[in-house]
């Protein structure tokens, strides 16, 4: 069996992890379940389809007041060398250090599936036309910690709609380049590359969601996910995929890299949500980049349900199982 290489928790309080045992007990009870046909369709989500999104799409009005906050912004410095993407090796340091050999010009991504106009892209022309906005984001990360980042980029519903999506397309799924000649870390088998993530059809054509394309006012570095990557902010972190060169239109719900991974700690959805914990940790608080030099985290601070953005996406949840469907 493959070993599997989950994130590596939080330096969070002995007092908010689980207690080992009861963590085991509770792996061999959801493996317990899982075996059983007709449990195991009730503990999990990958064998049911979940209801299907609200009709009523959230409008751009309605979305606006998520699109700045006004908190404190994590210092460039330290959003850009305090990162996550295992492509370039699991550190957090790593990214800045080794991505530089990730050659980011030129660039183009595959689109296909169910749209009317498939093909291959340069970045310059999927993006034409668009102007590109700043978003000042919080950024949840499943491990604890979180950032607040000034972004610019494109609404991604802007970009999708060029592809002219079929009635057919009910989720988007994404890839990043896996090139072991660039991306040292995909030498390794961390994960099972390329990293794939995927978005219901609803959220990825909704107005906070971001094609971002720089940060800071200036392109996006490597280490961050140049040329382009998702920003999903009332979403883990991990939903956010970083340097993408393939988008699909699908029917059925895409796989995704840590969901297959681990699909009993990293569901599809993966909404911030304060009250579903990770199966080895809590998620109600979480703690800032805070940006000092004598120090990098912050005090904790309250987990807030979508991350603080419930009032513009919580609708496209509604009568939906937020537990089953984590
Ligand atoms: N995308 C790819 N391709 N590979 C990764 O390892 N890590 C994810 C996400 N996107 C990751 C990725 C995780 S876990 C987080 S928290 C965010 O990127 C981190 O983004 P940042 O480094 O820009 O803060």
């Amino acid at each position: 069996m493959r070993t599997l290489r989950p994130f590596r928790p939080p330096a969070v309080a002995a007092s908010e992890i689980t207690d080992e045992a009861v963590y085991r007990d509770r792996r061999r009870l959801l493996a317990a379940l899982a075996a059983s046909p007709v449990l195991g369709a009730l503990s999990g989500c990958a064998e049911a389809e979940p209801p299907p999104p609200p009709r009523t799409p959230v409008s751009t009005a309605d979305a606006r007041a998520g699109f700045r906050t006004g908190e404190p912004l994590t210092r460039y410095e330290d959003v850009t060398s305090y990162n996550n993407f295992y492509e370039f090796g699991t550190g957090k340091d790593d990214p800045s250090k080794a991505a530089k050999t990730l050659r980011t010009s030129p660039w183009t991504v595959a689109v296909d599936g169910e749209c009317a106009r498939p093909g291959r892209i340069g970045l310059e022309d999927l993006v034409r036309g668009l102007a590109p906005q700043e978003r000042i984001y919080r950024l949840r990360c499943v491990e604890g910690w979180s950032m607040v980042i000034p972004w610019q980029g494109v609404p991604l519903g802007e970009v999708l709609r060029r592809f002219e999506p079929t009635a057919k397309a009910k989720y988007v799924a994404f890839t990043t380049l896996a090139d072991p000649q660039q991306m040292p870390g995909v030498r390794y088998r961390s994960i099972d590359w390329p990293y794939r993530e995927g978005l219901r059809i609803d959220e990825a054509m909704h107005p906070l969601t971001l094609l971002a394309t720089g940060l800071y006012g200036k392109p996006l570095p490597q280490q961050n996910g140049a040329p382009l990557r998702l920003v999903v902010p009332w979403k883990y972190g991990f939903k956010s995929i970083k340097s993408i060169v393939a988008i699909r239109f699908a029917e059925k719900m895409p796989a995704t890299a840590w969901n297959a991974l681990q699909p009993s700690e990293y569901g599809f959805f993966s909404n911030v949500n304060p009250d579903v914990d990770h199966p080895r940790w809590s998620q109600k608080t979480e703690r800032r980049i805070a940006g000092q030099a004598s120090k990098l985290f912050a005090e904790r601070i309250p987990t807030r349900p979508f991350n603080g953005y419930a009032e513009q996406v919580a609708s496209m949840y509604a009568g939906m199982d937020l537990r089953k469907w984590f």
